[in-house]
Parts: structure tokens; C-alpha cells; sequence
């Protein structure tokens, strides 16, 4: 039995969520709520494999051992109903990595990429900083549910200049778990239109009440990739090591073309080798227990919402842990909302704005943290919007 409300203090190691929080945001002594990380100290079994494997103390060039994929293909097959090939299997740094490859290999210059606002804002910069044109097929909201808006999906791809569109499965910001039916629609209308469709499952292990279907099951279009990584699901992020899959050979070899020999991208660090495969091959308990208590995070805030915050809005939460929060019942929005969060109650949210226009009125609270946390940053909310 794990004690998440026994927090690990993390000042001090240099971390961006809380040591960086200075040079993001320009109000001191703020309570951070904002990057996606965990507070949470990752599970015991990754930290002593990667102690192993440091007491070893030769770091040089490794190759990733079948073991490493063993593990991962274990927790597809037995989390999530998927059934991955070896050879699928390329490592990248991070998932925006990968992304940017993607875009690289796959498009040229000044042709449309899709993504549907709003939603993790590196999807736009990959588009627009490779030079690409974005195409964005906005998502529908009703009543804090989103939904894909398909008819102007249809319309988007089937514009012989775009080519590709990045699927969030599961959705950072809107919480969304796609259902196998909407996901199935746009496999359909990718695979007619010619349209690379590539999915960024980061999210895949943080879905509540519902269920993550990785797009792998559902299809074997040759255009498919699916990015995966360790750095959500066990709090790796800075261990910098994502898992991707392309099951076509020729997609998979274009892409490593590109990262492996025109950019000498080799991710392969023995210490995030050992930690990541100790966590996919041992750390089902431990997620677990985390996902139940980010769960009961999500329960606080909805309560506490409903009884001290009721011009406030939480969009229901199937998944990811990061809880995506309307504030226009307050009247606030844009510049107005982020000096009331930064200026007045001192807490750091990552504010909508960043995600889409649309989304001026929200900002994302990062629930994988310390109840008290999560209940001081509602408190500073409730007492500076009733000065
Ligand atoms: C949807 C999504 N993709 C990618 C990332 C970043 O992952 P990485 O550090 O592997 O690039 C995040 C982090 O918040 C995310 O929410």
C-alpha cells in the first residue's frame, strides 16, 4: 500500500514543476499545479533497477535488450487488450519527438496537418514550426463534453493538401477516452482521404470509468503510427525514452531514416532502459493505487466545486490526470483570468488560452499531486474570488 499523501518534496532537484516555476511565470512564491508530472515518487521497482544499473557504473553506447520490449508488450497485451510486434518498435526521446519526426518524414513544406483544438499546444508548434500549414477540426463542446466534430474532419482531410492528422487518444485538455465508435470514424475517414493518422496515446493508462482502445486494435492501416511512453503512466519524464509503433515497414523505416541518420537521434539510455522496463514489467500495483487516488483528487474537486465554486465547471473526467476546469461563470477569461490565478490566489495553471482560442475561459489543474495541494489551490480560488 502505497501513501501519495505522504508527498515527496522535489525543491531543490531541479525540477521544472516546481524549481522553474519562476522564469514561466513572472508572480513569485506561486502553488504549482500546472506542468504534466507527477508528485508522486515513481514505484520502488523501477528505482532499483535503475540503482542497479548505476552501481554497474559503465554507461556507454547500449542497445535495447529484448527484455525491454518484453516488458512493454506485456503491459499492451495485459492493460490494454494490444498485441505489439517487435519489429513495430522504435524508441524516440520524448512523444513532441516524435511528433516533429513525424511531420519531418512525412510531410513537406506548406502542407496542412490536422489537429483538433484545443489541445496539448506542442501539437501546433510541431505543425507550424516545421513550416507546415494548421488545419485545426475545433472539437465540439456541450454541457463540459467534448466531442470530434466530424463532418468538418471529412471536409479537412479530404483537401488533397493536407496530409496528416495528429490524434490525442486520449484527449489532453478535454479529458476525453474516445470511444471505439468515434475512433473507428476517423480511422475511416483517414484511411479514404490518404491521411497519415498519428496517435499520441501518452495517456492511455490514466482513463476512468471507460476504456482506452489503442488504435492498434482497431485497424491495420499502413498510415498508422501510435506513440506510447512511460512518461505519464510512471512519472519518467525526464528520463527522456518514448516508445513508438509503426507496424508498416516502410513508414517505420522513413521515420527512422530521418531520426536515426539525419538527425543521430539514438535514444537508448541504460538508465532509463533499466527503470522503464523494471516499471511495464512490475509496476501494475503501484499505477493502480495511483490512478485510485487521482480519482478520488477528481471526487474532491467535483464536491468541493459544488459546494464553494458553483460558478466554476469541471469537464467530466474520463481520463488523463489533469482536470480541465470552465471559469467563465466567473466572468473571467484571457489576460483577466490568468492575473486573477497568478496575481490573486498565486497558483500556477496551465491557462487555456495556450490550448485554443476557444479556450480563454478554462485553465488545466494537475491533479497528480498531494490532496492538501489540490485543496489549498481550490481554497486560494474560493477566497480571492469572493474579495
Ligand atoms: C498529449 C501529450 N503528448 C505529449 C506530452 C509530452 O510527452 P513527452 O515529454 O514524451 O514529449 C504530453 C505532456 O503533457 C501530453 O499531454
Amino acid at each position: 500500500m502505497y501513501d501519495f499523501d505522504k508527498m515527496t518534496d522535489r525543491r531543490g532537484t531541479s525540477c521544472s514543476k516546481w524549481d522553474n516555476m519562476s522564469s514561466m511565470f513572472s508572480e513569485k512564491g506561486l502553488l504549482p499545479l500546472w506542468i504534466a508530472d507527477m508528485d508522486f515518487r515513481c514505484c520502488e521497482e523501477a528505482v532499483s533497477a535503475i540503482r542497479k544499473r548505476v552501481d554497474h557504473g559503465v554507461f556507454g553506447y547500449t542497445v535495447l535488450p529484448d527484455s525491454y520490449f518484453d516488458a512493454i508488450a506485456g503491459w499492451m497485451r495485459r492493460r490494454h487488450g494490444w498485441s505489439v510486434q517487435k519489429e513495430w518498435l522504435v524508441t524516440s526521446v520524448t512523444v513532441v519527438s516524435a511528433l516533429n519526426i513525424f511531420v519531418q518524414a512525412f510531410t513537406n513544406p506548406g502542407d496542412g496537418v490536422i489537429i483538433q483544438k484545443p489541445v496539448y499546444f506542442p501539437f501546433e508548434e510541431c505543425v507550424l514550426d516545421n513550416g507546415r500549414a494548421l488545419v485545426n477540426n475545433e472539437l465540439l463542446e456541450q454541457d463540459g463534453y467534448y466531442t470530434m466534430d466530424f463532418d468538418d474532419l471529412e471536409r479537412k482531410a479530404s483537401c488533397p493538401e493536407n496530409k496528416m492528422l495528429l490524434l490525442c487518444s486520449p484527449h489532453n485538455p478535454v479529458c476525453r477516452a474516445w470511444t471505439a465508435e468515434e475512433l473507428l470514424r476517423v480511422i475511416d475517414i483517414c484511411r479514404r482521404n490518404d491521411i497519415y493518422l498519428i496517435a499520441d496515446e501518452i495517456h492511455m493508462d490514466f482513463v476512468f470509468n471507460a476504456k482506452h482502445i489503442p488504435l492498434g486494435t482497431l485497424t491495420d492501416y499502413d498510415k498508422l503510427a501510435v506513440c506510447t511512453s512511460p512518461s505519464k503512466t510512471f512519472n519518467m519524464a525526464g528520463l527522456k525514452m518514448a516508445n513508438i509503433f509503426i507496424p508498416d515497414e516502410n513508414m517505420r523505416k522513413a521515420f527512422t531514416r530521418r531520426s536515426k541518420s539525419q538527425c543521430g537521434i539514438i535514444p537508448n539510455n541504460p538508465l532509463s532502459i533499466a527503470g522503464i522496463e523494471a516499471a511495464y514489467a512490475s509496476g501494475d500495483k503501484w499505477l493502480d493505487e495511483v490512478k485510485r487516488y487521482i480519482w478520488e483528487n477528481f471526487c474532491f474537486v467535483d464536491n468541493y466545486i459544488k459546494q464553494y465554486l458553483p460558478a466554476l465547471r469541471m469537464t467530466r473526467p474520463e481520463a488523463t490526470y489533469l482536470a480541465w476546469i470552465d471559469f467563465s461563470g466567473t466572468g473571467l477569461r484571457g489576460k483577466e483570468l490568468s492575473v486573477f490565478l497568478r496575481e490573486k490566489a498565486k497558483i500556477a495553471l496551465d491557462e487555456g488560452s495556450v490550448f485554443g482560442k476557444n479556450s480563454e475561459g478554462y485553465a488545466r489543474i494537475n491533479l497528480a499531486t498531494d490532496r492538501t495541494v489540490v485543496k489549498e489551490c481550490l481554497d486560494r480560488i474560493r477566497d480571492n474570488l469572493a474579495k
